[in-house]
């Protein structure tokens, strides 16, 4: 099993989405101890944004020649989504949504006649779905009964992967880590236990499918 595993964070060590999504791949790497990982790390602004070579390649049927810019990047970004079993992000959320650099990242696979086809109802995913793990850290909160911002960030994953093929998204949150240490070290707990909850389900349903 190839697993994937990206993180936006500019917060290094810090960071509570990569700490959620590092345990996401531990966990993963227990039911398949022999795993092969692949560790981009995203958050710093070490992904350029598109260029005039990749625009000009969407925006073209013609076949090129392209790959002097930043349309390489792209064949390799969407190589390394092709090849993995699974995915697991951890993003951050800013100003209500993704951050740039999950931007960045998006446009560089979100691509015509590589990533999706353009059909009269819209565009038409070429990927073959795969579990897309989603650990999300925000400073407040954006889900529950607690909320007190939009969240655009998880309807925006869920329609943009769409269009490339991608359907099977998990998403788990460490809410509110703006607020005071205690309820940060809660909201790491809520997340941890849900986590669990998750894997352990796995497990149940792999049993009782051998049992069959
Ligand atoms: C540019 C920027 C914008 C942000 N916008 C939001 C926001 O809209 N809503 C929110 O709850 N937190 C926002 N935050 C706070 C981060 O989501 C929070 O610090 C989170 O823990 C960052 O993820 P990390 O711990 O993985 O680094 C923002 C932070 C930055 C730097």
């Amino acid at each position: 099993m190839n697993i994937l595993h990206l993180t936006f964070s500019a917060r290094g060590e810090s960071s509570e989405s990569q700490r959620l999504s590092r345990k996401i791949v531990e966990m993963l790497f227990q039911r398949n101890p022999k795993a092969e990982l692949l560790v981009r790390r995203l958050g710093d602004g070490a992904l350029p944004h598109v260029d005039a070579d990749y625009a000009f390649m969407q925006h073209s049927n013609n076949a090129g020649p392209y790959g002097k810019g930043s349309s390489a990047m792209s064949d390799q970004l969407i190589a390394e989504l092709e090849r993995a079993d699974v995915v697991v992000i951890g993003t951050p959320m800013h100003n209500l949504s993704v951050p740039s650099s999950l931007k960045a990242w998006i446009d560089h696979v979100v691509r015509a006649r590589r990533t999706f086809t353009m059909a009269t109802s819209g565009k038409k995913g070429m990927l073959h779905d795969r579990p897309m793990y989603i650990a999300v850290a925000s400073g407040g909160r954006f889900s529950g009964t607690n909320a007190h911002q939009p969240d655009f960030l998880t309807p925006y994953l869920k329609a943009v992967l769409a269009s490339i093929g991608l359907n099977n998204l998990l998403f788990f949150s460490v809410e509110g880590t703006g607020a005071r240490a205690e309820s940060v070290e809660l909201a790491r707990r809520v997340a941890d236990q849900a986590l669990t909850s998750h894997f352990n389900s796995l497990e149940l349903q792999h049993a009782s499918e051998n049992l069959d």
